[in-house]
């Protein structure tokens, strides 16, 4: 059970989390905040699902996650045009933050994979989908949906990369209130840098991703681009150092040859 009265003691946002729905059981978080026809229209609305019935994952992949065990959950951007500028940076906000609030309460060492995902020894802890959607030709809706392993102990199903938890790295079971206050804070403070100080995102997240300098590849659809993962630009894209030169890579899955 999330007991709702913890979550909110510390919680100490401004505006992400202040308005939270708590649910048993949906079909997908990400599905009920793009919905308008649910009417949910307060930047920084949290929904929390105990369990999701289809649960969605980058490149219409199945997440899966026990009920009860672990965070899914989704967070709306709504009406927030200077940050939908920096759509990569929104993940990248994302993904520090669960990166930080992880390493701050359990002291594990964590890493980033480009776009998006968060490692701790080279297994996927955390995925993040962000999501939009437009209202003529303006993007006005954003969705960002953040699935953390957190107390499940054992995975099963086809997995793209091999699934870990925080309870299999710490070796116990941890409090899943704290840290999602902890994840909420840490999230609205990289928000916050985007328009203030965006390089300390950027920065911050090279700091954590031991891939840069790595011999990589590229796969997205059919098509698989090898090179080295030279660096990330401002905006957040990848820089793959080809034969032909520099390449900006916008999308795809990203491998150590
Ligand atoms: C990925 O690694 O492919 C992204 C996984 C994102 C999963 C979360 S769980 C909460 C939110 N609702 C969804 O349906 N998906 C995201």
């Amino acid at each position: 059970m999330f007991e709702i009265e913890n979550f909110d003691l510390k919680l100490n946002t401004d505006f992400i989390g202040r308005n939270f729905i708590y649910v048993e059981e949906i079909d997908s978080t990400n599905s009920f905040l793009l919905d308008r026809k649910n009417g949910v229209n307060e930047s920084g609305t949290v929904v929390l699902a105990e369990k999701q019935t289809k649960g969605r994952g980058r490149k219409d992949r199945v997440w899966y996650s026990s009920k009860e065990q672990n965070l899914t959950f989704s967070i709306l951007l709504y009406k927030e045009f200077k940050l939908f500028e920096h759509l990569n940076l929104i993940n990248f906000s994302a993904s520090l933050a669960v990166a930080n609030s992880i390493e701050n309460l359990y002291q594990l060492r964590t890493e980033l994979k480009w776009p998006n995902d968060v490692l701790i020894n080279k297994k996927k802890i955390c995925g993040i989908l962000l999501e939009s959607s437009s209202q003529g030709n303006k993007i006005d809706r954003v969705v960002v949906g953040i699935g953390v392993n957190v107390n499940q102990s054992m995975f099963q199903g086809q997995f793209n990369y091999p699934p870990t938890s925080i309870r299999i790295e710490f070796g116990r079971e941890v409090e899943r209130e704290k840290l999602l206050a902890e994840i909420l804070n840490n999230f609205e403070f990289y928000l916050n840098k985007i328009s203030t100080e965006s390089n300390y995102i950027t920065r911050e997240w090279k700091e954590k991703c031991r891939m840069i300098g790595e011999k990589i590849y590229v796969k997205e659809g059919d098509i698989i681009k090898n090179g080295i993962f030279d660096d990330i630009d401002n905006e957040g894209f990848l820089l793959l150092r080809t034969k032909d030169g520099i390449e900006k890579i916008t999308i795809g899955d990203v491998s150590i040859v």
